[in-house]
């Protein structure tokens, strides 16, 4: 659809969804099939790694992490390619590049910058690869080296990395910073300051997959990465921050399961999106369900494209202090929808209250005068009878 057409640091993608550097990935065919499902993108995943993270776990590398009997996160102890770079170039670019795809190449940042570089500089020469994404943040490593999120974490060596690839190549040039930091700002800022071209925030947040109870062992041998739907408050956090302290485009990832999470992520001002969590666990048809999702929206907006709405949420996100001194609301009820009042029953709500404010005698009774404006109780309330309001006078 030609409303999606996205401009990303001057590269024309179809749309702005992007395959990000994962499993999914992990050959030239997995990134063609990606392609064919109309993916705006594709990232391999990250090319080079020195030697002694070139080769994972091969003894179980996945934990889906569930609520119930829901999904929501993963975790996972998978580290960059296992293919070597010769390969990459001498067959699988190849594969992926067939029909004329998108493909930006992740390339996995050394300790010594001028090997990035170089390594980038070598993808660069295949002619087959539109721009590049400099991995600082895979969760895993933790050594002396400090390859991965540790470089991620550490704004001068942000600015080298991006120094060294501008140097060595002539497509644009951005990086993949790591959410496990408490503030990414000053490492987004090094990278513009050293000529990023973009910037992809995030990846996977340094984790751990849990026990197994029965026998005391962990149910992934390493620390891990943790992505999928749980993680996109995280990420969504650090995305608001650096759109507000940087210009160059950012490309959202993280937690991206539905067309609504795209738009989420545009209005906080990501030009493009990564998804790899929910294409793993459904397959490359899901990027077609999403691209429907948002073309219908477009429509129905009446939006030529999503221009119109990117960083529109940004000027609304305050400070808690100035969100403190807001004039206080109390929860109020709709008698026609809340189950208590129409039937009895339902207490739900006031399992929540802590402040005291919902009472049953024997019906619903709200309180307003102990009402701390929490909203909790709107939350949870099963059938939206509750809402936070003015409190009446
Ligand atoms: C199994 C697995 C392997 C991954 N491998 C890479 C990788 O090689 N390079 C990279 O930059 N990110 C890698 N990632 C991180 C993803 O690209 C992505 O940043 C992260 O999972 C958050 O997005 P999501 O919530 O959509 O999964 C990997 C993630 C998973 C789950």
């Amino acid at each position: 659809m030609q409303k999606l057409k996205t401009n990303f640091a001057g590269v024309i993608m179809r749309n702005p969804l992007i395959l990000a550097s994962a499993t999914t990935g992990w050959d030239g065919e997995r990134c063609h099939q990606a392609w064919l499902n109309e993916v705006g993108a594709v990232v391999p995943k990250s090319f080079a790694p020195p030697d002694k993270f070139a080769q994972h776990p091969r003894c179980g590398r996945m934990k889906i992490i569930r609520h119930g009997k829901n999904r929501i996160g993963m975790v996972n102890i998978e580290l960059y390619t296992t293919m070597t770079l010769e390969d990459w170039l001498k067959t699988d670019l190849e594969k992926a590049y067939q029909g004329g795809n998108c493909i930006i190449a992740s390339i996995v940042a050394h300790p010594n910058p001028e090997d990035t570089g170089i390594n980038a500089r070598k993808v660069q020469d295949s002619g087959r690869v539109a721009m590049f994404e400099i991995n600082v943040s895979c969760p895993m490593p933790a050594d002396q080296s400090r390859v991965g999120f540790q470089m991620g974490n550490d704004p001068e060596t942000c600015y080298r990395q991006v120094k060294a690839v501008k140097g060595g190549v002539s497509l644009p040039v951005g990086i993949k910073l790591t959410p496990t930091t408490h503030n990414m700002v000053p490492m987004a800022q090094a990278a513009e300051s050293a000529g990023a071209d973009f910037l992809t925030i995030g990846n996977s947040i340094r984790s751990f997959a849990g026990v197994d109870i029965a026998t005391g062992l962990p149910k992934l041998p390493a620390y891990g990465g943790y992505s999928g739907p749980a993680i996109k408050p995280i990420t969504q956090r650090h995305v608001a921050e650096v759109a507000k302290a940087v210009k160059v485009p950012i490309s959202a990832c993280g937690g991206v399961t539905t067309w609504e999470d795209v738009i989420e992520y545009i209005m906080l001002g990501a030009t493009t999106v990564q998804i790899c969590t929910s294409i793993m666990w459904q397959g490359y048809g899901h990027f077609k369900t999403i691209l429907k999702g948002l073309e219908e929206y477009l429509e129905r907006e009446k939006l030529e494209s999503l221009d119109a709405i990117r960083g529109k949420t940004l000027p609304y996100i305050t400070t808690i202090e100035e969100a403190s001194q807001r004039p206080a609301l109390v929860s109020q009820v709709a008698p026609e929808r809340c189950t208590n009042l129409k039937k009895g029953g339902c207490e739900v709500c006031g399992k929540v209250c802590f402040y005291g404010a919902i009472e049953f005698s024997p019906r619903l009774r709200l309180k307003p005068e102990h009402c701390d404006g929490c909203n909790l109780c709107v939350e949870i309330c099963p059938v939206g009878a509750l809402r936070l309001a003015a409190p009446e006078r």
